[in-house]
């Protein structure tokens, strides 16, 4: 039971939606809302394997690599260029490298536009977010 809700809430981090409550038949009703509904409030630190392994980029102890970095926070929009935004792996990237690893930075910091400060990652340290930026940097062509 314990497990199953743990798969359940894993599964619903993932985006999954599976039936899988509606499969066990002990299940009340109640039971099954209360499923439903655990997740939300059984939300999975960083660094904290308490909840079923399903921890992204656990940072026990050390700066998370610009890859990571970038893939928790900065994909979303970097990826396919939301609103603007210089996309991974073309010559996006090349245009912005231009200005310098420093200015980049201090706009990643600040803020641009649509792009918010820190992109969105309040817990990342100022190193972390550089090689996010040279993550990025990196993939032009
Ligand atoms: C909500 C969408 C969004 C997220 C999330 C986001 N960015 Fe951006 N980013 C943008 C947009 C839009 C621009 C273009 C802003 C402009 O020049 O008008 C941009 C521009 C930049 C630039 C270029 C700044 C300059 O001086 O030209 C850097 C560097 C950057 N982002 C780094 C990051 C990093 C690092 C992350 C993750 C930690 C991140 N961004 C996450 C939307 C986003």
């Amino acid at each position: 039971m314990k497990l199953t809700a743990k798969i359940a809430s894993v599964l619903s981090i993932l985006g999954l939606s599976v039936a899988l409550s509606t499969s066990v038949g002990a299940n009340t009703s109640d039971e099954k809302i209360a499923e439903r509904i655990k997740p939300l409030g059984n939300v999975c630190v960083e660094g904290d394997d308490s909840c079923g392994g399903a921890v992204v980029a656990a940072a026990a102890g050390g700066a998370r690599s610009g890859e990571d970095v970038y893939k928790a926070s900065c994909a979303a929009c970097h990826a396919i260029g939301v609103a603007g935004a210089p996309k991974y792996g073309t010559s996006d990237w090349t245009d912005r490298g231009a200005k310098g690893i420093d200015a980049l930075l201090k706009t990643a910091i600040s803020g641009i536009n649509a792009m918010p400060p820190r992109g969105t990652c309040a817990a990342c340290s100022d190193d972390e977010l550089q090689a996010a930026v040279q993550h990025m940097m990196d993939s032009a062509q």
